[in-house]
C-alpha cells in the first residue's frame, strides 16, 4: 500500500521575542502565574515590515523542509496549510506560497481545523498520495495569531505566539511514512474557542502587529478538561488501528497549547515525560504550527531515528482534534 513519507522538516519563527516580564506591563498577570500554569515563558510575535506575513513565514519554512527532502518545489503536486490567520481573506496562503516558491504544478489550498490545521492538512495530503491523485506533497502549519490576539484580555494573550513549520511527503510502498491518522471534529463546542467580531487595541510596545477586526475569545478552563481527554481518546484509537501502544512510541509530538495539558495527556497514555516533545516555553502555542515545528525541532535535534514510531496528537477550535503515527524513516 502507498503512504506519504515524511522526508524533509522545516520550521521558521519570527525574530521578536515578547517575554513574560514584557507581558506584565500590559496586562495584570505575572512571569510566576505564566509558567506556573501554562509552562509558557515566552514567545515569538512577527513584524510589519520583516517580511513575516503568514505566508512569508511558511515559505521559509517549506524552503528548509523542501532543501532537506532534496525535492525541488517544480516537482510538488500539492501544497497545503493549516492556519486560521492567512495573509488575506482569499487567495490562500498556500496560492502564495506556490506563488514564492514558483511551485508552478502544485494544487495550493489552505485548510481552516484550528490548532488541528496541520494534522487535517496532513491527511488530505496522505489520503491524496495514497490514491495515487499526488506524488509529493507539501504539508504546512504557520500562524500569525499575534493579529488576532486581544492584548487587553490576560486570559488569553499570554499564551500565542507566530510561527510556521512544514514537511515534505514522498510516496512510499515500504511500510515506512503514515501508519494511521485519526481525526474527529464536534461544532456543539464550537463556542469555548472562536473569533469575536472585535477590534484588538494593540499596546505602544507591539506597535508592528496588524490588529485585523476579530479576535479570539477563550473559555480556557472547560477547554482544558475537554482537551485532555480527547487528546488522550484519540491517541488510543490511532495507536489501536496499527495494533500498537503507547509503549512502541519513541516520541510524542503534542500540539503546545498548555505544559499541564500536555502532562496529563501523557500521563493517561502512560508515555514517561523523557518521550514527550516540548517547546512551548520557547514559542507559547502556535496553532496549527506548533506540531511541525516541535516534529522539525526533534528532527534537527537527532532525537529520531529510522523505524522510530511517532506519536503526533492535537487539539483545537471547532472543536477539532486528532492524531497521527509515523513510523521515522529519515
Ligand atoms: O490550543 C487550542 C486549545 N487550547 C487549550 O486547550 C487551552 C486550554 N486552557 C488552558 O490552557 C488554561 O485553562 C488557561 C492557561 C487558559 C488558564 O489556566 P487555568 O488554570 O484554567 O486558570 P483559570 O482560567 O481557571 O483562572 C484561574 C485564575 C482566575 O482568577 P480567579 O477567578 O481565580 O481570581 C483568572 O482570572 O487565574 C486568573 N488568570 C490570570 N492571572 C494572572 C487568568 N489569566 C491570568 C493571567 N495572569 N494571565
Amino acid at each position: 500500500m502507498t503512504t506519504g513519507r515524511i522526508a524533509g522538516t522545516g520550521s521558521t519563527t519570527p525574530k521578536r521575542i515578547l517575554t513574560n516580564k514584557d507581558l506584565e506591563a500590559i496586562v495584570d498577570t505575572t512571569d510566576e502565574w505564566i509558567i506556573r500554569r501554562t509552562g509558557i515563558k515566552e514567545r515569538r510575535i512577527s513584524s510589519n515590515g520583516e517580511s513575516e506575513n503568514t505566508s512569508d513565514l511558511a515559505t521559509s519554512a517549506s524552503i528548509k523542509a523542501l532543501k532537506m527532502a532534496g525535492i525541488s518545489p517544480e516537482t510538488l503536486d500539492m501544497i497545503v496549510m493549516g492556519t486560521v490567520t492567512p495573509d488575506r481573506q482569499f487567495p490562500s496562503a498556500a496560492c502564495l506560497v506556490q506563488e514564492a516558491l514558483k511551485a508552478s504544478k502544485a494544487v495550493a489550498f489552505d485548510i481552516s481545523a484550528g490548532c488541528s490545521g496541520f494534522l487535517y492538512a496532513l491527511s488530505v495530503a496522505n489520503n491524496a498520495i495514497a490514491t495515487g491523485s499526488c506524488k509529493n506533497a507539501l504539508v504546512i502549519g504557520a500562524e500569525r495569531l499575534s493579529c488576532i490576539t486581544n492584548w487587553e484580555d490576560r486570559n488569553t494573550c499570554v499564551l500565542l505566539g507566530d510561527g510556521a513549520g512544514a514537511v515534505v511527503l514522498t510516496p512510499t510502498t515500504n511500510n515506512d511514512g503514515i501508519l494511521s491518522t485519526q481525526l474527529e471534529s464536534d461544532g456543539s463546542f464550537w463556542d469555548l474557542l472562536y473569533s469575536s467580531k472585535e477590534f484588538s487595541k494593540v499596546p505602544e510596545i507591539l506597535d508592528t502587529v496588524e490588529p485585523k477586526p476579530f479576535y479570539v475569545k477563550m473559555e480556557g478552563n472547560r477547554l482544558f478538561k475537554k482537551a485532555v481527554s480527547c487528546l488522550a481518546d484519540i491517541a488510543e484509537s490511532a495507536l489501536a488501528h496499527h495494533g500498537l501502544t503507547s509503549a512502541d512510541i519513541k516520541l510524542m509530538v503534542p500540539h503546545q497549547a498548555n505544559l499541564r495539558i500536555i502532562r496529563a495527556t501523557a500521563e493517561k497514555l502512560a508515555i514517561p515525560m523523557e518521550k514527550v516533545y516540548t517547546n512551548i516555553e520557547k514559542y507559547g502555542n502556535t496553532s496549527s504550527a506548533s506540531i511541525p515545528i516541535a516534529l522539525d525541532e526533534a528532527n534537527r535535534e537527532g532525537l529520531l531515528k529510522p523505524g522510530d514510531r511517532v506519536l503526533l496528537v492535537t487539539f483545537g477550535a471547532g472543536l477539532t482534534w486528532g492524531a497521527s503515527v509515523v513510523n521515522w524513516s529519515m
